[in-house]
């Protein structure tokens, strides 16, 4: 049993996604949840920059005593290829929990990932699915223009800029005939109704944001690292820019009734 809370970061709201589903799945843990809104995007910078602006993030997190840090934000978890270790907290990444996912949903052996530039050039998902079946063929598709519309808040099914865009990348996987996508950016369960529609429903859309939930279960079940807490947790979000906009989208994403302590921090720049 340990009480200690959970530590989640992203570059920004996506990894809310992987809040929302820890929420539902272990509502009486602690949350610590980082989201630097001021550096958002993390997918189109360089490696060297994503790794010096991840360890901030870390330290940030450490510094609440956090017993598990969950990367919730695909680049830094295909970029850091070693984050799966740590000496004093177990930190996890997106790409295993959501490549298990993928792999078990698969019929016809095609998945689809699509995530940010740094994420698809990565070619992690690839190299995990094919170690797992080499028969899987995957398609990989950057989609930059999707974690703008998130933060700005262009994710209805109806709203005519997000279906131009996604309509254009999801072409390929189209083409392709996928019968299941990752969605390896945690941004883009935020478009899941809009890619839905466009894909069909017959193809399996898998959250990494919300399998990284499951697998914390999954792996705090057993460590037996469960809080024995009785009451609802405690949920801390924190953001490194103005905590309007981002209240908001807290609010849309995680809904009105939720029971947020929100601030605005400053990591050392
Ligand atoms: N949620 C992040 C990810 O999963 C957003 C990407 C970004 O900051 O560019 O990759």
């Amino acid at each position: 049993m340990n009480n200690a809370a959970i530590g989640v970061f992203d570059s920004g709201i996506g990894g809310l996604t992987c809040v929302k589903e820890l929420i539902r799945l272990l509502p009486h843990e602690d949350i610590v949840y980082l989201g630097d809104t001021a550096r958002v995007p993390y997918g189109t910078k360089s490696r060297e920059t994503i790794i010096s602006y991840a360890k901030q993030d870390i330290d940030f997190l450490m510094q609440h005593n956090v017993k598990m840090i969950l990367v919730a934000c695909g680049t830094v978890s295909s970029v850091l290829s070693n984050v799966d270790k740590s000496d004093s907290v177990e930190i996890s990444g997106v790409v295993m929990p959501a490549v298990h996912a993928a792999c078990a949903a698969t019929k016809n052996n095609r998945i689809g990932i699509i995530a940010t530039s740094a994420t698809v050039k990565s070619g992690v998902y690839g190299k995990v699915i094919r170690s797992i079946n080499p028969d899987i063929k995957v398609v990989g598709k950057a989609c930059p223009l999707f974690v703008p519309l998130v933060e700005n808040g262009y994710t209805a099914v109806d709203c005519p800029p997000a279906r131009f865009f996604a309509e254009e990348y999801l072409e390929i996987m189209k083409k392709e005939k996928v019968d299941t996508l990752i969605l390896g950016c945690t941004h883009y369960p935020h478009l899941t109704e809009l890619i839905s529609d466009i894909m069909g429903s017959d193809v399996t859309l898998i959250s990494s944001g919300a399998e990284l939930a499951k697998y914390a279960l999954k792996t705090m079940s057993y460590n037996d690292t469960l809080s024995d807490r009785e009451e609802q947790g405690k949920i801390e979000l924190y953001c490194t820019d103005s905590v309007e906009l981002f209240s908001e989208n807290v609010e849309k994403f995680l809904g009105k009734n939720i029971n947020a302590q929100i601030s605005q921090c400053n990591l050392k720049f």
